[in-house]
């Protein structure tokens, strides 16, 4: 095993500095402000076009040198994610390292905070996160290209969470393209008492659809004018996600959840992704707080974060850059 694969860093070429320790690296969650479900394609997957808005609930991931991949977990619902080699931090460090043609060799550490099973995407940021992490300890100099492709093979929604931002996302979901965002917007977002299984929201969708003719997915314009202006009002009214009724007809609770957020006197409310979580958009920090405050007393959900987005991508936040 060579210096730089048990961890030291070669800071100018040749010269080998002290071993790197641990790498900490943060990703998103994500808020889908539109997602448009077209059809189900031969693969599996369904034809989508989604704008992605990265949002300040966010996970840590941190890497340090270990034999063979091992994760451990921390924080939010750890109790449901799994350590083995099927979590989607693990598979993101063995993809890499046979991207890199090495050793897998590393202990990640999962800090959570975006609810597992949630719907904004949470197992996709901790595959963005390892990756980016496992790259600079593995000092890989990977390029963005490259780790965007790794991430696309991880899963639709791992792109996105090493880009961030806002952006439209077009096939299955992993084509990014980012989008003209102005100001930040602010969010209630409401966690529930367990999660919903992507593909069982999804075939919900095609049972609900019933074999029906789906138009192509587009994107939408009120929409993505909202976001150049900056106008959080328009952005509520031009909110909207297909995966909703079937997220409602999985789990009905979450209509009590929608009605309160309105009643609490948000501008609009939607389920996240295919849910459970619900993101409320307020006009401002203090009308999300109050938000918060009249929807934590209705009582119709496990508890509440506030969060502001867009936010970047997967970063390093110590370790070396
Ligand atoms: O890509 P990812 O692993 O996140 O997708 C999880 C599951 O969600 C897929 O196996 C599929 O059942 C469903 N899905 C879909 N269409 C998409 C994205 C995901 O049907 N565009």
């Amino acid at each position: 095993m060579s210096a730089t694969s048990r961890g030291w860093r070669r800071r100018v070429p040749g010269e080998l500095t002290e071993p790197v320790a641990a790498v900490t690296v943060r990703a998103p969650g994500k808020v889908n402000l539109a997602l448009a479900v077209g059809r189900l394609r031969a693969d599996g997957y369904h034809e989508v076009v989604s704008v992605l808005h990265a949002v300040s609930l966010s996970d840590e991931v941190v890497a340090e040198p270990g034999p063979g991949v091992s994760v451990s977990v921390a924080g939010e619902g750890a109790d449901a994610v799994p350590t083995g080699r099927d979590n989607l931090a693990a598979r993101a460090a063995y993809a890499l390292a046979r991207f890199l043609r090495r050793e897998p060799a590393v202990h990640l550490t999962l800090r959570k905070a975006i609810p597992v099973a949630g719907g904004m995407a949470g197992g996709s940021a901790d595959a963005a996160a390892a990756l980016l992490a496992c790259s600079v300890l593995w000092d890989s100099r990977l390029s963005r290209e490259h780790l965007l492709e790794l991430a696309a093979g991880l899963g639709s929604d791992v792109p996105f969470g090493v880009l961030g931002g806002t952006a439209v996302a077009t096939g299955r979901g992993a084509r990014l393209a980012p989008a003209l965002s102005r100001g930040t917007f602010h969010w209630v977002l409401a966690l529930a008492a367990g999660g919903l299984s992507t593909p069982a929201v999804y075939g919900q969708l095609d049972r609900l659809r019933g074999g029906s003719d789906v138009p192509a997915p587009r994107v939408p314009p009120a929409l993505m004018a909202a976001l150049r202006s900056g106008d959080a009002a328009a952005l509520g009214i031009a909110l909207g996600n297909d995966l909703q009724e079937a997220a409602l007809a999985l789990r009905p609770a979450l209509r009590l959840t929608l009605e309160a957020g309105a009643d609490a006197g948000a501008l609009a409310g939607v389920v996240a992704g295919s849910g459970p979580t619900c993101a409320f958009l307020a006009r401002d920090e203090r009308h999300a707080t109050d938000v918060a405050a009249r929807l934590s007393a209705a009582g119709v959900c496990r508890t509440l974060r506030r969060a502001y987005g867009p936010v970047s991508g997967a970063r390093v936040v110590n370790g070396p850059a």
